[in-house]
């Protein structure tokens, strides 16, 4: 059977019966023999292979260059090189597939751009490599970090009829043609539909019976939105706790952010050293300090005051009743606490309908965990859990409570305390891997004007 080259690279013990497969990473060829690196995508690591010219297959060694894939027996012998404690010697050698001349990962250091134009093989380099094995450990995480304290994972829909965030930036799911008389009626579902932004509502629902749940899937905005942290598709957790309050709400979102930070560190397998070689320098310096403190709390009220007396030169003002602004947010994790921050009690003017109405009735019990180099990486709240409240701020932000109803059942049979957040998976990767643009977290991005692949 195949052995993968992570499993190969850990042994203990030499073997005279190796079969690995893998695509060359590069190939150098003296008169007796050949040396080639393999790496098959399950570790940053190669396997060094030493192929004696006249062993089969050895005819095509020539074809064997960057990128070709090869299967390959042999032996595990101790390594005689520095740097590595196990090389392979071949005694059969096959290439699988070979690579014309315009293999466009023949070099290093291509760039990020660059490589976004080639997501389909962007893989296949070690730096992406990495980066989507990290994404595949961190998924496993979350579903392990809510497992063991009995949270319930619930599927809500992708296609839905409601407007979570009430932003108005939905995109249409839709079978009319495209000539503009069709009629609404007439559509698939009876009514217009879109691919949701959240699937919080629907996992209140769950919440207010089965106490504590999480959702993990994927999202969707159509906001035009041109930085390197919003993209049009990507995946949220989003977990709702009955008989919860902001402060427990706060809670576990710190409790979730450090947890995965601390899975970063000790189940990096290796990949956390390529993000530091290329990435950021003190990506390790800057997750052991996380993973350690307290985050800091402080109101929205009293941030804004901070910002306004810190006479930093803004691009956009700060004032009270305005949403903080990601230069904002950076100011107050980067250079004012140098540590992550959660901020509560946002004004209620500027959130949705959902969030639960403070005594003051001002302000709603939000709250956004902001990192540094990032921003927002967590948006959540109490929940309005009272009926009358709930009407009235249908009636306030434009909502037809009839599409709705079902929420409203909700606080009119068992209403009971609830809260939630939704921690967006893409913004967590860039923090722990240091990547600074979303596209190069996702496999195959989508953004405003780009749907390839
Ligand atoms: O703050 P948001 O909009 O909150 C909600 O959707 C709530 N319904 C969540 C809840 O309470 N259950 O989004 C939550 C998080 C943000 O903090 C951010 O990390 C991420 O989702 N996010 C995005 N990530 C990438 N691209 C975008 N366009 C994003 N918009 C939000
Ligand atoms: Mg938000």
């Amino acid at each position: 059977m195949r052995s993968l080259i992570k499993h190969v690279l850990r042994r203990s013990e030499p073997t005279d019966d190796l079969h690995v497969a893998g695509w060359v990473r590069s190939r150098r060829d003296s008169k007796a023999f050949s040396f080639l690196e393999l790496n098959d995508g399950t570790c940053l690591a190669n396997l060094q292979i030493i192929a004696d010219s006249g062993i089969p297959g050895s005819e095509d060694l020539a074809k064997m260059n960057t990128g070709a894939s090869v299967e390959i027996h042999g032996k595990l012998v101790e390594s005689p090189a520095k740097g590595q404690q196990w090389e392979m010697h071949a005694t059969t050698i096959k290439l699988l597939g070979g690579v014309p001349e315009d293999y466009p990962l023949q070099k290093k250091g291509h760039s990020a751009e660059f490589l976004r134009s080639i997501a389909h093989l962007r893989p296949r380099t070690n730096l992406y490599g990495a980066v989507f094995r990290m994404r595949s450990r961190m998924s496993f995480a979350i579903h392990r970090f809510f497992q063991e304290r009995d949270f319930v994972n619930v599927h809500t829909p992708v296609i839905t009829a409601s407007d979570c965030e009430g932003a108005g930036e939905m995109f249409r799911v839709t079978t009319l043609p495209d000539d503009k008389a069709a009629r609404v009626a007439e559509d698939f579902f009876g009514k217009r539909a879109f691919l949701t932004v959240s699937g919080q509502l629907e996992g209140e629902t769950f919440a207010c019976a089965l106490s504590n749940i999480y959702t993990f899937g994927p999202t969707f905005r159509a906001e035009n939105s041109h930085t390197t942290r919003h993209a049009s598709e990507f995946w949220m957790i989003e977990p709702e706790m009955a008989f919860c309050d902001l402060a427990g709400d706060m809670d576990l979102a710190e409790e979730l952010v450090k947890f995965l930070v601390t899975e970063a560190l000790e189940h990096s397998e290796g990949d956390l050293s390529i993000f530091e070689r290329f990435v950021d320098k003190s990506l390790r310096q800057r997750l052991e300090f996380v993973a350690s403190r307290p985050f800091e709390r402080i109101s929205y009220t009293d941030a804004v005051e901070l910002l306004v007396k810190s006479g930093e030169k803004f691009d956009y003002p700060v004032e009270y009743g305005s949403n903080l602004q990601s230069e904002h947010e950076r100011w107050l994790t980067e250079k004012h606490f140098k540590s992550p921050v959660t901020v509560f009690n946002y004004p209620k003017e500027i959130k949705p309908f959902y969030m639960r109405l403070n005594d003051d009735d001002k302000t709603v019990t939000a709250m956004d965990v902001l990192v540094p180099g990032i921003g927002e990486i967590v948006g959540g709240s109490q929940r309005e859990e009272r009926l009358d409240v709930l009407m009235r701020n249908f009636a306030k932000h434009n909502l037809n409570p009839e599409a709705y109803s079902w929420y409203a059942d909700l606080r009119k049979f068992g209403s009971v305390p609830h809260a939630g957040f939704g921690l967006g998976f893409e913004r967590m990767l860039m923090f722990v891997t240091g990547m600074a643009n979303i596209r190069d977290v996702i496999p195959f991005a989508r953004t405003p004007g780009n749907c390839e692949f």
